[in-house]
């Protein structure tokens, strides 16, 4: 199955792909996880990327685009792939159109309110790369592999407000792009962490029959 998250920051696309994956067998193929390995390694990539994304702006098509023709080719991705954060401009769909197509697209609906106390409060597993919440790992200790968790430079108030900005302008359309393709299935963010999986595995199956 080939599958895309659709949703603004922080609507739980990494929460909700870390999950479905394991019901699914795909890799979960994250552009910003890839990006933020880039900038720690300080590749040339990285190094290209980096003020895009602490800015809360994209990083630019042609950029991300060599990095998931790259990827999509590994073996591990020959039955399926979980695409998370990506495409985000109507230029990466029509490029993705012309590399495979897909069987659905999850869009994970959360209103901009929700996402800001969500980010402001997200950490994230520097060894294990688990994503939380302050609201469930009080300790600030990863409850997967017991190292301790950070919080993102981009999780910053003034980059979150950026980032739901070239969210509503670049990414958005997508939903419409995606809706005259027959593709999209929509689904409530702002449910229960359970919930949302449910839902998607639920339209998923409903999808395929
Ligand atoms: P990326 O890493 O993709 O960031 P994003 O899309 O902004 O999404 P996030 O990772 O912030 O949020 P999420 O939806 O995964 O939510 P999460 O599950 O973590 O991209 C970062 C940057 O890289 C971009 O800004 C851009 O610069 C660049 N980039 C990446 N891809 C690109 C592309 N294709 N083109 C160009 N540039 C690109 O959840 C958030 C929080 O909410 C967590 O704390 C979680 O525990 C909590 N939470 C999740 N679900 C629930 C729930 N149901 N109830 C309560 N809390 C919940």
């Amino acid at each position: 199955m080939k599958l895309i998250f659709l949703g603004p920051p922080g609507a739980g696309k990494g929460t909700q792909a870390e999950r479905v994956i394991q019901s699914l067998g795909i890799p979960q193929i994250s552009t910003g996880e890839i990006l933020r390995r880039a900038i720690k390694e300080q590749t040339e990539t990285g190094r290209r990327a980096q003020s895009y994304i602490e800015s809360g702006a994209l990083v630019p098509d042609e950029i991300v685009l060599a990095l998931v023709e790259e990827r999509l080719q590994s073996p591990d991705c020959a039955n399926g792939y979980l695409l998370d954060g990506f495409p985000r401009t109507i230029k990466q769909a029509e490029a993705l159109d012309n590399i495979a197509r897909m069987d659905a697209v999850v869009n994970i609906q959360v209103p901009d309110e929700v996402i800001v106390e969500r980010l402001s409060g997200r950490r994230v597993c520097a060894a294990c790369g688990h994503t939380t919440h302050v609201s469930i790992a009080k300790d600030g200790i990863c409850p997967v592999c017991g190292k301790p968790l950070t919080q993102r430079k981009d999780d910053e108030a003034s980059t979150v407000r950026n980032r739901l900005t070239t969210y509503a302008q670049q990414t958005r359309p997508l939903i419409e792009y995606y809706e005259k393709q027959g593709l999209l299935l929509s689904v409530d963010g702002c449910l229960p962490m359970e919930e949302v999986t449910a839902q998607i595995l639920s339209k998923l199956r409903e999808r395929q029959g």
